[in-house]
């Protein structure tokens, strides 16, 4: 493998839990990444899988510098993400995009198609001359397989599906490297969301993207990505190829989330295991000692308690983070 594109270090995002009067007071924080590392490969899908609350979009947000980090370091095509500044940060702010999952608040109402797309021209004004970018959106809104005759509709007239597409050419606009992918297809009817991720698919071999793909369930981000990494409440817990997560998964949440996965055949499905998780997932704003997903693991034995487990190879050698791991197959 060659250099990778995008290289995170324990990556720590907390943030103050504040009361008083005038919100002064620190109480403690929510340590909502504590301590990710990864690496994105050139042309490849990260799939960044876990339960809602345990740091997915927080990850998102740091990675697109829309938040500080507290901690930990990230490279991006070698350079330190978090150092660089002026025309440096502008560079990086062109190559790593982001769609997001609600395509009804992330577009402007009162924008017309034709605006939305374009609006990166306006602010990266190097990357298209002012006369050329009219034949630009209309090229950006072909690519993603909307009518380019509908430039001058609102976002309201279109379906959910279609978008979640706008907003794709919205992230294609200034030809990134990079997009990050927050949830783009959770809030889009199951059908339409094979449309969108065929589309991603696509796009990823035409025009050489990376993508870092966060899903809730395992079974979305399945056909698209190389390799997936499942959180838990802000860590990495499992991280390794589609087959080591999907066929030898070695971590007990890895797991549990597989056995909830939605399953279509009815045969397939009486003969599977399905894992109950006891409890809710504990504060981020106080985890439990030792291993995080301890309080709700049904193989947890002392030293959960006390070490930390570390993300390390295990099993079959794909990394893991859990003192007992050992590979189970969930789906038959
Ligand atoms: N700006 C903020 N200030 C304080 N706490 C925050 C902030 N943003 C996120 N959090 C907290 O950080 C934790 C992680 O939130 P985050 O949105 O990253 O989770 P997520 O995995 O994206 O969840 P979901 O699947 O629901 O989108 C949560 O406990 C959340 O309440
Ligand atoms: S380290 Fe212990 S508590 Fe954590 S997942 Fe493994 S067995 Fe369960
Ligand atoms: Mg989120």
């Amino acid at each position: 493998m060659g250099e990778p594109i995008l290289s995170v270090r324990e990556l720590v995002k907390h943030f103050p839990v504040r009361t008083g009067v005038l919100f002064k007071r620190t109480i403690g924080q929510v340590k909502a990444v504590d301590g990710v590392s990864f690496d994105l490969q050139q042309g490849e899908t990260l799939g960044v899988v876990g339960e809602s609350g345990c740091g997915k979009s927080t990850l998102a947000q740091v990675l697109m510098r829309l938040e500080e980090p507290t901690s930990g370091s990230a490279t991006f095509q070698g350079r330190d993400l978090f150092q660089l500044r002026g025309a440096e940060l502008r560079r990086m702010r062109r190559e790593i995009q982001i769609v997001l999952q609600d395509p009804y608040t992330s577009l402007n109402p009162r924008m017309t198609v034709g605006d939305i797309v374009g609006e990166p021209f306006e602010i990266h004004t190097e990357v298209a001359p002012k006369g050329s970018r009219a034949k630009k959106v209309r090229e950006l809104l072909e690519v993603v397989g909307l009518n380019p005759e509908h430039v001058n509709r609102y976002p309201h007239q279109f379906s959910g599906g279609q978008r979640q597409r706008i907003g794709i050419a919205r992230a294609l606009a200034l030809r990134p490297k990079v997009i990050i992918c927050d949830e783009p297809v959770s809030a889009l009817d199951v059908s339409i969301q094979a449309q969108v991720m065929n589309l991603l698919g696509e796009l990823q071999g035409e025009f050489g993207l990376s993508y870092v793909f966060i899903a809730h369930d395992l079974s979305v981000v399945r056909h698209l990505s190389t390799r997936v990494a499942v959180m838990y409440l802000g860590k990495i817990v499992e991280i390794g190829t589609e087959d080591e997560i999907y066929e030898r998964p070695s971590h007990p949440y890895t797991q549990a989330l597989l056995s909830a996965v939605p399953v279509a055949d009815p045969a397939v499905r009486g003969q599977r295991q399905v894992i109950r998780l006891e409890g809710d997932v504990p504060s981020p704003i106080d985890p439990p000692s030792g291993c995080r997903f301890r309080t709700r693991c049904w193989k947890a034995a002392d030293i959960c308690a006390t070490e930390v487990p570390k993300l390390e190879p295990r099993t079959d050698g794909h990394l893991s983070a859990c003192h007992f791991a050992e590979v189970k197959s969930v789906v038959p």
